[in-house]
């Protein structure tokens, strides 16, 4: 597959066409941002460990039945996935409380939701992402309550599929993001599935794993992604 032009740069990866007009590439790169985008900076292999840790995820994800961009890799840090026409608009489960709801609601970190909460998010830099509900959804037309419907099925089928892989790995899924977007006609679930966009705690020590040792100044970063990929089985 050939790569043609920059479609799109993001935060941490860009997307190129390619000379099938249903595909896109898929570049991870090593920029690692967070605070949307106020703080980036570059760490070693960030990339290549994403884009195989991406892959590992999608592939189970799509063994379970669920419809994702994911098609194949094709280089340490490249892939090639469908071309999504994407819903602004992010899906956050949460098993545990972490993050954005103990600064909201003043709940203890760690707390055990019961059950799982789901949320969602308008993906928007410049307004700093803000928590928005299904009926904003609607009225402003990022998507249609047919659709919303599909995408909360279908984040909370990754919870339990993803609950379960990770546990078997000795790690609390403590939450996650997830984008979707349209392609022909039906959701599909695209961007990526990383510790970039999830929180992932040791079970027994309930040390942080994931991008929080980033935006919390933690150190190892990439050493902890690793680690993870390695519990999994990820080939790297
Ligand atoms: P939050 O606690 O900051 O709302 O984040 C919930 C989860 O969603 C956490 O695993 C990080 C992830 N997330 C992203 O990947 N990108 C984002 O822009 C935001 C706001 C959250
Ligand atoms: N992904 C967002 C950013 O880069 C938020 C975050 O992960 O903290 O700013």
């Amino acid at each position: 597959m050939e790569k043609r032009e920059e479609l799109y740069r993001g935060k941490a990866k860009s997307v190129y066409t390619t000379d099938d007009a249903d595909r896109l590439i898929l570049l991870f790169r090593n920029d690692t941002s967070a605070f949307d985008g106020k703080r980036i900076e570059q760490l070693d292999r960030k990339g290549m460990v994403n884009n195989k840790f991406n892959a590992f995820i999608m592939q189970k994800l799509e063994e379970a039945g669920i419809p994702t961009q994911f098609d194949k890799l094709l280089g340490d840090n490249e892939c090639l996935v469908k071309k999504l026409e994407m819903i602004p608009v992010e899906c956050v489960v949460r098993n545990y409380a972490a993050g954005s709801l103990v600064k909201r609601l003043g709940i203890e970190e760690g707390t055990k939701l019961n059950p799982y909460t789901f949320e969602l998010f308008l993906k928007d830099d410049a307004k700093g992402d803000p928590f928005i509900n299904e009926s904003h959804v609607v009225a402003f037309g990022w998507g249609t309550a047919e659709q919303l419907v599909r995408m909360k099925e279908l984040s909370l089928k990754v919870n339990e599929v993803l609950s379960k892989l990770f546990d078997d790995a000795g790690l609390l899924l403590v939450d996650f993001k997830l984008e979707f977007g349209v392609f022909h006609g039906q959701i599909v679930l695209g961007d990526e599935f990383s510790p970039d966009g999830c929180r992932l705690w040791d079970k027994e020590t309930r040390k942080k794993m994931d991008k929080d040792r980033f935006r919390q100044g933690l150190g190892d970063v990439i050493e902890a992604y690793e680690e993870v990929a390695k519990r999994l089985g990820v080939p790297l």
